[in-house]
């Protein structure tokens, strides 16, 4: 990871000042880089021995970081890895440029590695996490939206290159298409419980251990599957409190929204679901060998769901 963390750092270059202070900026927050880290797990359960993993755990760091500077833009967000966003620092379009120029660096390095089967499996989950943020776009202030509908937006904005991270290492290391789909499909679950919990955490967190504020989500309008738990399930008061919540966005109903999630038991039921992501995501490895890394990404799946940040 600090070989990454070096590359990373050696791969932000440019001429162009801008560039490397927002970048900077962004990455010198921190982050926990996760899909680097599963970059790396999986080819080293694979079997892998080159050194294209660490291109690859940088790449996918990268295009992660881009989908944040742009996701805090159309999010609004003030606060991020326990800093300003870069949008609330530099600005919207500052955000929005270098998160463009992330992205295309991404794809310079990617090519260096020379496999065709690389670029097309992160050519494929780039594209799917724009259409997964637009999905998402399209749903604000819908408060008829339907748990698979919600589903279906967190697969392809979030589990997507989680997905995509665990089976570049699979790729790298010559796995069989057995192994491969493993560990794409660990990814898969791994991600989705991972965004479960995000939406949790947005209402139930502590900004100074997420390093996000909470209340984004509400603010944007956004139904997660803590409101969409209770809008189902819920008294009807606390449902009509969460879906004039939803239409109409803002913080104002903050207060009284959680207090209707929790009186539904919306929290427990958010993190029932991350649970079981977690253990197919568990499940999905038994096709792997036993090994430390294969016990790394045991705990990861357990990580998603237990942490705070
Ligand atoms: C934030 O991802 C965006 C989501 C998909 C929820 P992380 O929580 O992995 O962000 P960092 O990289 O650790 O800051
Ligand atoms: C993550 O969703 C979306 C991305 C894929 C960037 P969020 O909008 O919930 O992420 P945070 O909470 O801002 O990190
Ligand atoms: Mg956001
Ligand atoms: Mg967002
Ligand atoms: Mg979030």
């Amino acid at each position: 990871m600090a070989a990454v963390d070096d590359l990373i750092r050696h791969s932000l270059h440019s001429d162009v000042v801008l560039i490397r202070s927002v970048a900077e900026y962004i990455i010198g927050g921190g982050g926990k880089r996760l899909r680097p880290a599963l970059v790396l797990l999986s080819a080293k359960t694979a079997g892998y021995r080159g050194k294209s993993h660490l291109d690859l755990a940088a790449v996918v760091e990268f295009i992660h970081t881009a989908t944040l500077l742009h996701d805090d833009v159309v999010d609004e967000s003030q606060l991020r890895r326990g800093r300003k966003t870069a949008n609330a620092e530099f600005g919207n379009a500052a955000s929005v440029l270098v998160g463009d120029f992330l992205y295309s660096r991404a794809f310079q390095m990617m090519v260096t590695v020379g496999s065709m089967r690389v670029m097309e499996v992160l050519a494929e989950a780039t594209n799917t996490i724009a259409e997964g943020e637009v999905l998402q776009l399209l749903n604000t202030h819908n408060a008829d939206i339907s748990e698979e509908g919600y589903i279906a937006i967190i697969h392809r904005k979030t589990a997507k290159l989680f997905e995509a991270a665990a089976q570049l290492g699979a790729i790298l290391g010559g796995a069989s298409d057995e192994v491969e789909q493993g560990l794409a499909k660990y990814g898969m679950h791994l991600g989705t419980a991972f965004q479960l919990i995000d939406d949790v955490l947005d209402y139930s967190g502590d900004a100074a251990s997420t390093g996000k504020s909470l209340g984004d989500d509400l603010n944007e309008g956004k139904p997660t599957l803590p409101l969409i738990h209770v809008l189902r399930r819920g008294a009807s008061e606390h449902a009509s409190v969460v879906r004039r919540a939803i239409e109409q966005g803002g913080r104002d109903g903050f207060a009284e929204v959680l207090v209707a999630i929790k009186a539904s038991g919306a929290l427990e039921y958010a993190s029932d679901a991350a649970r079981a992501e977690a253990l197919k995501a568990r499940q999905a490895l038994t096709v792997l060998p036993n090994s430390i890394y294969k016990d790394s990404l045991l705990k990861l799946a357990s990580f998603a769901v237990e942490r705070d940040h």
